[in-house]
């Protein structure tokens, strides 16, 4: 496979993009912040389905990172991420500096409600989202994609971009893909480096909690005993849960009691020493 291209400003992002236009490609963007895993680039492979040209972003976005957050020990692999990249079918890198993206005087910010202010992630990193639409907002319109992808595993972000491109009537389209796991189900994330060998041990319980949930609801158990039973599990077994959630699949509100499972997701946050995992699934 050959080398991706590498582009560092966003100039050099809007010439590539017109050339690969003026060839007739459409262009497919993977926003990344690196310290790449086979989930990532599982994205690089569901945009070819839709686009002859693929740029993926690494850009480790500070504003998004609260500042008791892990900006700072955030894991950067650059060259290994090129790496991986040259082995997947990627034409084009995009990595810029924090002050390109960020200029001295840079001064806006998205400000969001509906899935951004459900409750879950939001209750937690309450400044989150606005930082990652604010970026995502940025990188679809430097690269003027055709189509972007975001995984599941980061399932009210995933919800959040799309109202987002909606709202804002950006002209793209936007690709959800499935979650990667490791072969004990534990969904990969550039954080589970951050695991000790005993807290990586009990991390797939995330998933195995999860999927019994999603029993239980098929099962025509009420919504809140589920929750209470698949957090105090978690807790049990030493996480410190910040929510387990069953909510509606679109929305991300709260479900009406009857709601079918089909229409249902449910989505678990959890600390095991101080890294906080993350993870969701369908629920049929
Ligand atoms: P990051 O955590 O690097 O994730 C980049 C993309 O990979 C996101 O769309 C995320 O949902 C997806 N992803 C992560 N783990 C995955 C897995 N196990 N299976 C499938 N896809 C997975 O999410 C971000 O970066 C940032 O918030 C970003 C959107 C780049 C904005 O800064």
């Amino acid at each position: 496979m050959p080398q991706p291209v590498l582009l560092d400003t966003i100039s050099a992002l809007r010439i590539w993009r017109n050339a690969e236009r003026r060839d007739g490609k459409r262009v497919g963007l993977v926003p990344t912040m690196g310290a790449l895993h086979h989930g990532h680039l599982s994205l690089v492979n569901v945009i070819r389905e839709e686009a002859e040209s693929v740029v993926a972003s690494i850009f480790v976005n500070p504003t998004q990172f609260a500042p008791t957050e892990d900006f700072s020990k955030y894991p950067r692999a650059f060259e290994r991420d090129l790496e991986l990249l040259s082995e997947v079918d990627c034409d084009a890198v995009f990595a810029p500096q924090v002050s390109e993206m960020y200029p001295d005087g840079f001064s806006t910010a998205i400000s969001l409600a509906g899935p951004a202010t459900v409750g879950l992630e939001d209750k937690f990193r309450p400044t989150h989202f606005t930082g990652v639409a604010t970026v995502v907002a940025k990188l679809l319109l430097q690269s003027n994609a055709d189509v972007a992808v975001f995984g599941e595993k980061d399932y009210q972000q995933l919800a959040v971009i799309r109202q987002l491109v909606r709202d804002l009537d950006l002209r793209v389209t936007i690709l959800g893909a499935p979650t990667i796991r490791e072969e004990d189900g534990l969904a990969m994330s550039s954080r589970n480096v951050y695991l000790t060998g005993r807290e990586r041990s009990v991390a797939p319980l995330i998933h195995q909690t999860l999927q019994e949930a999603a029993e239980a609801v098929r099962a025509g158990m009420p919504f809140d005993a589920i929750e209470r039973e698949a957090s105090a599990a978690l807790t049990d077994a030493g996480f410190e849960v910040d929510y387990v959630a069953i909510r509606d699949a679109e929305t991300l509100r709260e479900p009406a009691k009857d709601a079918a499972p089909g229409t249902l997701r449910l989505l678990a946050a959890a600390k095991i020493g101080s890294t906080r995992l993350i993870d969701n699934i369908a629920t049929e």
